[in-house]
């Protein structure tokens, strides 16, 4: 198994709760290497990239009013298998059915059918890291 990238986007719920370095921390401590970090105050341009397969579906437009709402902490992490890796430190999509333990199970609920509120995105494929990564650090 080779190493790989993956994209971790802390939220803009995330940052507003003032939950980036808990979160960051959270996937640095279980051994991942962060190798790059910034705050994106995210354009609608952008976030049509970042979200295309989900264009047109019922919860697109609500997911990119929201990720519009304020500032998003980018960052790449590396390490084996890191993408499923990361995934499975994120919990499941929905806060509340995540599992205790992951951060979405932690820190995330429902806050009124609102599960584009769940903290944290992470690359789900080598090819989705690829081009999300392009997508956030060009
Ligand atoms: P998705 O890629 O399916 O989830 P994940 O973030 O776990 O990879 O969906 C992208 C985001 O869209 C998800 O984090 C939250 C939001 N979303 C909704 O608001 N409603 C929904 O029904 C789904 C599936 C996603
Ligand atoms: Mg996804």
């Amino acid at each position: 198994m080779s190493v790989e990238r993956t994209l971790v986007l802390v939220k803009p719920d995330g940052v507003a709760r003032g939950l980036t370095g808990t979160i960051l921390a959270r996937v640095e401590a279980k051994g991942y290497k962060l190798v790059q970090l910034k705050l994106v105050d995210a354009t609608r341009e952008l976030l049509e990239r970042h979200y295309e397969e989900h264009i047109g579906k019922p919860f697109y437009e609500p997911l990119v009013e929201f990720m519009l709402s304020g500032p998003t902490a980018a960052a790449v992490f590396e390490g084996q298998r890191v993408i499923e890796g990361f995934r499975s430190l994120a919990g499941t999509t929905e806060p509340t059915l995540a599992a205790p333990g992951t951060i979405r199970g932690d820190f995330g609920r429902d806050w009124g059918l609102k599960v584009q509120q769940n903290l944290v995105h992470g690359s789900d494929s080598p090819e989705s890291a690829a081009r999300e990564i392009g997508i956030w650090f060009g």
